[in-house]
């Protein structure tokens, strides 16, 4: 197994992240060519969504073939440079592989269609009435997750948009057929696979409503997934390859599993409960403020509870499915730029493997589309229509898309000031976020060494520099405040203790003599004095004015100021 701790990844949206042919749409030679860039930064992985040849339903995620390259995006000789490429610049390539269903033009599927008795068994196929559905599962676009077939007769699972159709995975030829697809790529040369959705792909044999919910707790994290995880990694030769598996309404016990080396499954996971706390009764589509004690309960949860088990977390506050974090839980205002800072370095210290989603190294915000007709996502569009079903207003609707869709990541990315922000000479695919300006682009900030940029790339230094943050371990500290939340690596004699205020006013937070004499390491601010009178007449208001000065402090609480972020090492660690 190779050891993956200090690597940091990136996530490329290929569609928005650079078009160099003027067709507004990102393509691969897009790539290639922000890879100094890249480096520059100092991610060791490019995850890339889905470039293989698609309708684009779902923007890729509904794959048609999986071992070309959509000619949206470049050719296979594009994507062979881009490996090359990367690897001369010290990184490698992650694929999204998107085993829980196939596009319905995919040539399975297809051939199903035509009456194929064996590619019908690809697929989760039942006999039905025309009027009723084989379950009431619930797709995760909504409405129903079963299409009926009048040619068939038959009615096929999708849980997600009628054209992605759920591979069934009970059929050996099908696991067959996907690990072909991994030693395809593996020969390639590409040496990490992120797994789209794949703690849903064992479905239980026998399929029956769901009276509690919308189906899913019969489907997540299925009767037989960890014999197929298994299977796949071993049959397919990728357990020398970093894995990250994509886990939908999962739990902590299930990804201990799935991550702990021991089990051979994949070296680690995404789960998403973190960012529901801003879902009202666990619904997305209904707005409520970030429960900010909820989130810490998370944390505190998933690091300690993946530690005792051995199993590795992938830590992310972005991807192309979520809202932009700094609109979210930080600030589009003044503390825009501490906000992202602080966040960023929130979870980049915890135990774990960050991932940065293109342009939040930037602090890039929220699409903030005025009309419905900016949106192109199909989940966005879907919902807009159920959210007026359902007696909502179209303010209220475009308001609740606003904050919730998953548009406002994939915004185009903000190279410079330019018409496009230098994503393209032509009009974007999908408008630019309202709020594009200078100070959010990539060229603004390299010029800036208090940058939110500059942020980033302290943290993946340090990452390298101190093995503490690799591998050390972790336990969280009582604050006495939902608003700050505190934490401590430890390795050998090495620590690093990482203060938070999440919000945007000042909140206490409590001391331990235990922190005494720690040098401030990385701060998102700059702090004088008078920021904190209460600790005035000790050197905790003056050891956080920069980096070196020592606190001495007795036990008691300090304030910090709005998004406040500060870390402290050891003296061991401030010697390295
Ligand atoms: C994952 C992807 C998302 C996609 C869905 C279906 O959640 O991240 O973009 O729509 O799976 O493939
Ligand atoms: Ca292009």
């Amino acid at each position: 197994m190779t050891d993956f701790s200090d690597k940091v990844v990136y996530q490329i949206y290929p569609k928005s992240f650079r078009d160099t042919n003027g067709d507004g749409f990102g393509d691969i030679p897009g790539i290639i060519e922000k890879l100094d860039y890249l480096q520059e930064l100092g991610v060791d992985y490019l995850w890339l969504t889905p470039f293989f040849p698609s309708p684009q339903r779902d923007n890729g995620y509904d794959v048609s073939d999986y071992r070309s390259v959509n000619p949206l995006f470049g050719t296979m000789e594009d994507l062979e440079a881009l490996i090359r490429e990367s690897r001369a610049r010290s990184m490698e390539l992650m694929l999204d592989m998107v085993f829980n269903h196939t596009s319905t033009e995919h040539e399975w599927f297809q051939r199903a269609l035509a009456g194929e008795e064996k590619y019908q068994h690809y697929y989760i196929f039942r006999e039905g009435a025309p009027d009723r559905a084989p379950t009431n599962w619930q797709s995760k676009f909504g409405g129903s997750a079963w299409e009926y077939v009048p040619g068939l007769k038959k009615w096929y699972l999708r849980l997600f948009d009628v054209t992605q159709a759920d591979l069934n995975w009970d059929n050996p030829e099908v696991r067959e057929e996907l690990k072909e697809i991994l030693r395809f790529w593996k020969d390639k040369g590409i040496r990490g696979f992120r797994f789209d959705v794949i703690n849903l792909v064992s479905k239980p044999a026998q399929m029956e409503d769901d009276f509690e919910g919308d189906g899913r707790r019969f489907y997540s994290d299925g009767p037989h997934i960890h014999e197929y995880l298994k299977e796949l990694v071993r049959d397919a030769r990728i357990g020398d390859c970093v894995t990250v598996g994509e886990m939908s309404s999962t739990s902590l016990s299930h990804c201990i599993r799935y991550s702990s080396p021991k089990e051979k499954e994949l070296s680690m996971c995404f789960n998403f409960h973190h960012l529901k706390v801003d879902y009202k009764d666990g619904d997305k589509w209904a707005l409520m403020a970030p429960d900010y004690r909820k989130l810490k309960e998370l944390f505190v949860k998933w690091q300690t509870g993946m530690q005792e088990g051995s199993g590795w977390n992938a830590l992310f506050w972005c991807n192309h499915d979520q809202p932009r974090i700094v609109s979210r839980m930080g600030d589009e205002g003044i503390y825009w730029k501490e906000s992202a800072k602080m966040l960023a370095g929130m979870i980049h210290l915890m135990r774990g493997t960050p991932y940065i989603y293109q342009g939040e190294e930037i602090g890039m915000q929220n699409a903030h589309y005025p009309s419905i007709d900016q949106y192109r996502d199909v989940e966005s569009l879907n919902y807009y229509e159920i959210l007026l079903e359902n007696g909502k207003t179209k303010e209220e609707a475009l308001a609740t898309l606003a904050a919730r869709s998953r548009d406002n990541s994939r915004t185009p990315m903000q190279w410079n000031k330019g018409a496009f922000g230098g994503f393209s000479e032509a009009e974007p695919w999908l408008p630019m976020a309202a709020g594009f300006r200078e100070a959010i682009t990539v060229e603004a900030q390299q010029k800036d060494g208090n940058s939110i940029l500059a942020f980033y790339k302290k943290l993946i230094t340090m990452r390298k520099q101190y093995p503490v943050i690799a591998k050390g371990t972790i336990a969280f500290l009582e604050t006495e405040n939902d608003m700050t939340l505190a934490y401590e690596r430890t390795l050998e004699d090495q620590k690093l203790i990482v203060l938070c205020n999440l919000d945007g006013k000042e909140q206490k937070i409590k001391i331990s003599p235990e922190w005494s004499s720690c040098p401030v390491i990385l701060q998102n601010g700059r702090r004088t004095e008078a920021d904190c009178p209460s600790c005035k007449d000790t050197d905790f208001g003056t050891f956080l004015t920069d980096t070196g000065r020592t606190l001495t402090s007795e036990e008691k609480t300090c304030t910090m100021k709005p998004y406040e972020f500060v870390v402290l090492g050891n003296r061991t660690l401030k010697q390295l």
